[in-house]
């Protein structure tokens, strides 16, 4: 028998089966031969929340979480995002290498000229309220750039593909300036073609009116680039999942995207950086911090910014965004909230609770600071989390969409409400005692 099967006996009959291991995976259709009799409809997996589910084969990202690795295409992280550029790195997620001297130049152009946005589209963000969250202007104004581009639709030709691609990458820091200028009642500034990616998007958030050029501060505008190579991608995420699902209906990649990133703005996801600021906040200082441990222990709440599905060691991100924070400090001034996030951390990575569960700082725990400290609020640090990861969905979508496994993303369910009844009149219908648990 080969060596790479499994062979399962199904109790229930007797019967045993031998299935083979596909990459070390038991693919779950082979299971659905496994029956009782000609009207069983075969054994399923059950795996809620995708625990131990593989929902398809990747080339983009590779990441160990027992050893605390990651990789795009390859290439460790650490390596990235001391060398590259994040539009650099963005082009090796997409496409799979490195780029050339050549390709580089040309990439970088055609994303710097689709960074304008139509200008109904500025209209469009006119209309939200003026202190409407920038992740809901974000997810918003992204589907509605599906109704800018009907070519869009054509998700099988490569071409239009490749264009819906730059338009997002090029579009998104601008729709992110502009949320962001909104929210602050101030005019929208045009992108400046003469500056880098990050530059540009530093000069559409904080270009005053009256300025003839933006200088972005060097520093800021290198650590922003880092932030956002660590951010790019991370493999099947809940976010990549929705692009992955959504985009598996064929829709085109910018509602597809809106889905990511509505994802994304979830606490228990991207908007945990959000979450971890505020949870500094109500800490206060670092006097405070044991009796909030204590808090986190006795299950009233999580200690945001830590532990993760993937990383049961530390975050490597996590680890780069730290020296980063030193590098921005000396521009702006340490952020008190430092201190109290370091004695957490402290305290957290030797406390029995955190250590047996796992639980280390992951890749939201510092990034919030550093984003503050360079003058952003809170609501937009799950907006500046998205710029860079609509690079990783719009990887994981095209790789999707070239996979001829994938079909439509549908999963089974064990169905447990009631059985066949019959329709009961209004008159003869009696109500029902709620159960406590579901009171409204
Ligand atoms: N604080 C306190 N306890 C925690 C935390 C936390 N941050 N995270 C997990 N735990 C505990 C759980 O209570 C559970 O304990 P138990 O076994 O006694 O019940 C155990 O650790 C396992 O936790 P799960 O929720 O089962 O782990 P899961 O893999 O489902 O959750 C998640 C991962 C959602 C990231 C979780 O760790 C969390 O809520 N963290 C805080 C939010 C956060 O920082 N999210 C950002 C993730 S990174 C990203 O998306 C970019």
């Amino acid at each position: 028998m080969p060596e790479d099967t499994l062979t399962i006996t199904d109790n229930r009959t007797g019967k045993s089966y031998t299935v083979p291991l596909f990459k070390g995976a038991v693919r779950a259709m082979d299971l659905r031969q496994i029956k009782t009799g000609p009207d069983d409809f075969g054994v399923m997996s059950y795996d809620p929340a995708f625990m131990n589910t593989a929902s398809c084969q990747s080339a983009i990202t590779f990441i160990d979480g027992d050893k605390g690795i990651l990789r795009y295409r390859g290439y460790p992280i650490e390596e990235l995002a001391e060398k590259c550029t994040f539009l650099e790195v963005a082009y090796l997620i997409l496409f799979g290498e490195l780029p050339t001297e050549s390709e580089l130049r040309e990439w970088v152009d055609k994303v710097t000229h689709h960074t304008m946005i139509h200008e109904n589209i500025k209209k469009f963000m006119d209309g939200f309220h003026h202190d409407a969250h920038p992740m809901g202007m974000f997810v918003s104004t992204i589907a509605a750039l599906s109704t800018f581009y009907p070519d869009a639709k054509n998700i099988h030709d490569r071409h239009s593909r490749h264009l819906q691609i730059l338009r997002l990458v090029g579009k998104v820091p601008t729709i992110a300036a502009y949320a962001y200028r909104h929210s602050l009642g101030l005019p929208y500034v045009y992108p400046d073609n003469s500056l880098s990616y990050t530059e540009n998007f530093m000069s559409m958030l904080w270009k005053m009116p009256a300025e003839p050029k933006y200088e972005p501060n060097p520093v800021l505008a290198r650590a922003l680039d880092i932030l956002f190579i660590l951010h790019a991608d991370h493999e099947q995420n809940c976010s990549a999942n929705a692009m992955r699902s959504v985009g598996s209906a064929h829709a085109d990649p910018y509602v597809a995207t809106a889905a990511a990133a509505a994802a994304l703005s979830g606490p228990l996801h991207g908007g945990a950086n959000e979450a971890v600021l505020r949870m500094l906040d109500e800490i206060g200082s670092v006097d405070n911090v044991p009796a909030y441990i204590e808090k986190v222990k006795a299950g009233h709440v999580r200690l945001m910014g830590f532990g993760h599905r993937i990383y049961k060691n530390y975050d490597p991100r996590a680890r780069i965004i730290k020296q980063t924070a030193d590098e921005v400090f000396k521009v702006t001034g340490r952020n008190p909230k430092l201190d109290i996030a370091l004695e957490l951390e402290r305290i957290a990575l030797q406390d029995e609770y955190f250590v047996s569960r796992k639980l280390y700082p992951n890749v939201d725990f510092y990034s919030g600071i550093i984003y503050q400290a360079m003058g952003f609020t809170p609501d937009m640090f799950t907006v500046l989390f998205a710029i860079p990861r609509t690079v990783g969905w719009l990887a994981q979508w095209q790789e999707m969409l070239e996979d001829p496994e994938q079909k439509i993303a549908r999963p089974r369910q064990i169905y447990i409400g009631h059985g066949l009844r019959h329709f009961v009149p209004m008159k003869d219908r009696t109500g029902r005692e709620v159960p406590e648990t579901q009171k409204v």
